[in-house]
């Protein structure tokens, strides 16, 4: 069985994440995007498996509310429930942190993502039209995190 350590980002996962970024959603300057994420990040955690980086999750802080920045698992370790260990620990530290809500945009296409949100209690809350530069729409979805807000 692998071994898995979720841990926050550190400098030398850059690489890792460039590829893993890259590879996930086909991005013209992965290296732009793992900038975004560091500036704007309150939340940057990767998977290791024996010291290197396999898969990510970032958010940042929007008020009282987090949302999901960027999400992938490098594609041969998909399926072994990486991407549910990284999301559970993010809704973990958004919950202690006394966030009010987790919110994120998928793809309609992207049925393997949705399902995995749906079973940590994301749920659909909108539909963005023509969302993404290709004119594909995203739902909205949410996660609740406390009761009345
Ligand atoms: C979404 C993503 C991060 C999930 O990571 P993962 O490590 O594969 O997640 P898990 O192993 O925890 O699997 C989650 C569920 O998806 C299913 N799944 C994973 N890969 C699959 C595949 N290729 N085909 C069908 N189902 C798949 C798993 O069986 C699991 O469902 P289950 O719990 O009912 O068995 C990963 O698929 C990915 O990187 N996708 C590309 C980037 C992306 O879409 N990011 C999200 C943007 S909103």
């Amino acid at each position: 069985m692998i071994s898995v350590v979720i841990r926050e980002y550190c400098v030398r996962d850059f690489r890792d994440v460039l590829e893993i970024d890259a590879e996930a959603f086909n991005s013209r300057n992965p290296a732009y995007d793992v900038y975004i994420y560091l500036a704007y990040s309150s939340n940057f955690l990767v998977a290791d498996i024996g010291g290197k980086a396999v898969g990510y999750i970032v958010t940042m802080d929007m008020g009282v509310d987090s949302k999901i920045m960027s999400f992938a698992v490098k594609k041969e370790f998909r399926g072994k429930g990486i991407g549910s260990m990284l999301l559970k620990e993010v809704i973990k530290r958004c919950k202690n942190k006394g966030k009010h809500r987790i919110l994120l945009e998928v793809r309609v296409s992207n049925v393997v993502a949705q399902k995995l949100y749906k079973k940590n209690g994301f749920k659909t809350i909108e539909i963005l039209p023509k969302y993404y530069n290709d004119g594909e729409d995203a739902y909205l979805m949410e996660l609740r995190l406390v009761d009345n807000f």
